[in-house]
């Protein structure tokens, strides 16, 4: 079953900026799904208008097959929202926002009791059950305002950037927070991020936008094969020594894109380990000293400048420069 369904979403503001476009998007349950988008592409808006937070001019939404306008209220038991400004309140303990927030949901006490302490134990955020969130860094009141927010029980977490302006090693444990929420909760992640890195490490599947629209969605592997072909990398101690062997180079792969970058070939490959193997013979067989070669898979960011059109540098040869 699909967790959300989204048609032919517009959305404009007061001030006449159309920050959604004719969106779609479908997230399956179960999944973590990652929506990918410089500032200003509209993730924040998106996710206002999934939660309820604020309507759409037009196109439908349904949550778990059931139309978002038809029932808002029982949708909104059904998810739970981190947004970019944390929500906890940091003059209590976590342990007492808990409670709080299990009163505001109405769960008996036992039960509460019970979810309070699965979740600090499955986080692994004991040490900082019982102190003020305050005497906290950001990137602990963050985990802190997640797991508060699991209290409910939601079928969807949102997140609006977790990870933004956080060290690596914050990061790091957010991941992993992110992760046990899917594999301990069966929750459908729905998060926004502008890294590619993190798009790539936790997503089932991502979606790029870009001013209003999707531009395209898939497994990270799906986008990745998107950009086609593997490229062969032989890397040569210096620029000169590249320059006099691609022309070796060529004469093995006549029908083939062969280019120089600095002190490396590159050689697009419709099948990598077996170009590798004869590759690598050629250059023995001929003695020619080379220092290294590997094939290339393209990498998300590829894809992802590909798509958004930034910054991309065609070579000579027409074609797009990998990142190395
Ligand atoms: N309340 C508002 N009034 C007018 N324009 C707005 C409002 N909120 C957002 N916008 C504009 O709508 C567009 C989409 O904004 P949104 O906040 O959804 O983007 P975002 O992808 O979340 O960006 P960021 O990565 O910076 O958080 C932007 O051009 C933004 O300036
Ligand atoms: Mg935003």
């Amino acid at each position: 079953m699909n967790a959300i369904e989204v048609k032919d979403l517009n959305k404009s503001y007061k001030n006449g900026v159309k920050a959604l476009n004719n969106f779609n998007l479908k997230v399956k349950e179960g999944e973590i799904f990652s929506l990918l988008g410089e500032n200003g592409a509209g993730k924040s808006t998106l996710i206002k208008i999934l939660t309820t937070y604020l309507e759409a001019d037009s196109g439908s939404i349904k949550i778990f097959d059931e139309n978002i306008n038809k029932n808002p209220i029982a949708i909104r038991s059904n998810i739970a929202c981190v947004a970019q400004q944390i929500s906890i309140d940091t003059h209590l303990s976590l342990e007492e926002n808990m409670i709080f927030q299990s009163r505001l949901y109405k769960v008996p006490k036992d039960i509460a009791i019970n979810r309070m302490d699965k979740l600090i134990d499955s986080f692994g955020l004991k040490e900082y059950r019982s102190y003020p969130v305050s005497s906290y860094s950001g990137g602990v009141k963050r985990r802190l305002d997640i797991a508060l927010n699991m209290m409910s029980n939601p079928k969807i977490l949102f997140l609006d950037e977790p990870t933004v302006g956080m060290d690596i090693k914050s990061r790091m444990a957010m991941w992993d927070m992110i992760k046990t929420i899917r594999s301990d909760f069966n929750t459908t992640i729905f998060l926004t991020t502008h890294y590619l890195e993190e798009a790539d490490i936790l997503s089932d599947s991502i979606c790029i936008m870009k001013d209003g629209k999707e531009i395209i969605t898939g497994t990270p592997l799906e986008l990745r094969s998107f950009l086609g072909k593997d490229t062969l990398k032989i890397s040569f101690s210096k620029g000169d020594k590249a320059k006099k062997y691609i022309e070796e180079l060529k004469k093995i792969y006549p029908k083939t894109q062969v280019f120089l970058k600095e002190n490396k070939v590159l050689i697009d490959t419709d099948d990598g380990k077996f170009d590798l193997n004869r590759t690598t013979r050629f250059l023995i067989d001929n003695d020619i000293l080379f220092n290294g070669i590997e094939i290339g898979k393209p990498s998300l960011e590829d894809v992802f400048l590909k798509l958004t059109d930034k910054d991309l540098e065609v070579n000579n040869n027409g074609y797009y420069d990998y990142t190395l």
